[in-house]
């Protein structure tokens, strides 16, 4: 089995924010999850760097695209391990052996008969990098996303016969339901189809940052279809893949590209005739005061500096626990210490700290090897699954409930069973045993489930448990690991700030 999980590739025209963050840390959860079932995952980010929305950047710093893709691309590279993402690749289109694939895909999608030579004419948002139909546009001609006013472009290019793919794409909706979601997204891209597909410009000639066109070095290729090549190029040249890993299994990405990743991309690889991915996954907007958090809109969270303050983990944790994944929703300093101090701090981190230190107080540190309450039986046994369902569907959001019920369930054991009282008595000491077992055992349960969401902490918790193992055999309830042997301490796993 192999699992290939794929990000946006970011622009470079600025710093990174918390939406990049965003789809970075979505992807790293499916990358470690799958990585836990022991399949074979490679999960792909990078930078994307050529284009107007980055030529523009530069030449208001008055420096070269290059240097400004050099300097943001190492931003963006910096950010995925202080997010404790596990991505096994970073891409940047200007990899030449990046640029040499899409010469090669896209002179073979010429010759197979899809490009030809005509005049653009019509509006286009060069922050977005997007050509706008009529329909699409604001009042006084401009960007729904960026609220520019968009530039009226007339120019010699070469055209991709988008049209010629109308009947194949409206067949791929019909027997692929799950190709986009969530539903509402398919629902999107598939109406977008039916209005019927206009041919889309190919290459540029105004423009020099890009890939130049092999057949005609007087124009590169438009950014967007360098851009999407990446998820293919990346396979030919990373260290530890290969081409036989292709199609991707999921790409992630935000509401903003699903044109792209949903129409024109799927349309593109038919026309080099190769596989189409498995899924694309859609999700919403961080928002920040009811606007999208964009660079260009002013309105951004540094991500460093919240995890700089509380970690990682708690930003992994926030995002996919406040916003559901698939959905826009607000995100706000205020609802991330409310999260941090009630779930993180209080539920988790004092289930862990009270489990430990009765264990210790009462057993000398070491949970007998006793059969376990059947009582929670129902609620742990077949958790796994029901966690690596969810995450097939990419319900990151569903699949951390389901985790945290039972991290809620544990706590309400602890107050209904109280083993300081069971402990006043030695009669009850196999009750005692069987609780405390039972609690440890759970501890570690939802620990190996919440492994990909909060990577640091559940290491330092499983490593206290004595546990090493961190695949999905670990959370079976069945599974006697952790018990019998003397466990470790644990210093808080989220300190309250001061
Ligand atoms: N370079 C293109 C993508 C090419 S993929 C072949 C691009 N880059 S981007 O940097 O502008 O945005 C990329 C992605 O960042 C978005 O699709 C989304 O995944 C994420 N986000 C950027 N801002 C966001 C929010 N405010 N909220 C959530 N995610 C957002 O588009």
């Amino acid at each position: 089995m192999s699992f290939y999980v794929t990000t946006p590739i970011y622009y470079v025209n600025a710093a990174p924010h918390l939406g990049h963050a965003y789809t970075t840390i979505a992807a790293d959860v499916m990358a470690r999850h799958h990585r836990q079932r022991g399949e074979q995952v490679f999960f792909l980010t990078g930078t994307d760097e050529h284009g107007e929305p980055v030529a523009d950047a530069a030449h208001a710093l008055g420096i070269e695209p290059q240097a400004l893709a050099d300097r943001n691309a190492e931003r963006f590279r910096a950010l995925a391990p202080q997010l404790h993402a596990s991505n096994d690749f970073f891409i940047r289109t200007t990899d030449p052996q990046h640029e040499a694939v899409v010469q090669e895909v896209l002179a073979r999608v010429r010759e197979n008969g899809y490009v030809y030579e005509g005049t653009y004419e019509g509006w286009y948002c060069p922050r977005c990098a997007d050509f706008k139909a009529e329909n699409e546009i604001d009042a006084g001609n401009r960007c729904p996303i960026h609220h520019i006013e968009l530039t009226r472009e007339r120019e010699e290019n070469y055209f991709f016969k988008l049209s010629a793919f109308q009947s194949q794409l409206e067949e791929l909706y019909a027997q692929r339901e799950d190709f986009v979601a969530p539903r509402t997204r398919y629902n999107e891209a598939l109406s977008f189809i039916r209005s019927g597909l206009r041919d889309v410009p190919l290459t540029r000639h105004k423009l020099t940052w890009g890939v130049q066109v092999p057949w005609d070095p007087e124009h590169v290729f438009y950014v967007w279809f360098d851009a999407l090549l990446n998820y293919y190029s990346a396979l030919t040249y990373a260290p530890g893949a290969d081409v036989s890993m292709w199609p991707a299994s999921y790409h992630l990405i935000g509401k903003d590209i699903l044109r792209f990743h949903a129409v024109y991309w799927p349309a593109l690889l038919m026309a080099a005739q190769l596989e189409l991915p498995q899924h694309v996954f859609v999700h919403g907007f961080l928002l920040l005061d009811g606007e999208k958090m964009s660079k260009s809109l002013g309105n951004v969270l540094d991500p460093f500096a919240v995890i700089e303050r509380y970690g990682a983990d708690a930003l992994r944790f926030y995002l996919l626990r406040d916003v559901p994944f698939g959905q826009d929703g607000s995100v706000s300093t205020a609802a991330f210490e409310l999260r941090y101090e009630s779930e993180l701090a209080n539920e988790l981190g004092n289930l862990a700290s009270r489990t430990l230190a009765m264990v210790h107080r009462y057993r000398d540190g070491v949970p007998a090897a006793v059969a376990l309450d059947g009582e929670l039986d129902g609620d742990f046994g077949g958790l796994a699954r029901e966690v690596a369902w969810l995450i097939d569907g990419a319900e990151l959001t569903g699949a951390l409930e389901v985790i945290w019920q039972r991290v809620r369930r544990l706590n309400r054991y602890v107050e209904e069973r109280a083993p300081w009282q069971l402990a006043k008595d030695d009669a009850r000491a196999q009750e005692l045993d069987r609780v405390l077992s039972t609690l440890v055992v759970g501890l570690r349960v939802v620990s190996v489930l919440l492994h990909p969401y909060l990577p640091e902490a559940t290491d330092r918790l499983l490593g206290a448990l004595g546990v090493e193992d961190r695949s999905l055999a670990c959370a079976a309830w069945s599974s006697t690991q952790a018990l019998g042997a003397r466990l470790g301490e644990l210093e808080p796993l989220f300190p309250k700030s001061s």
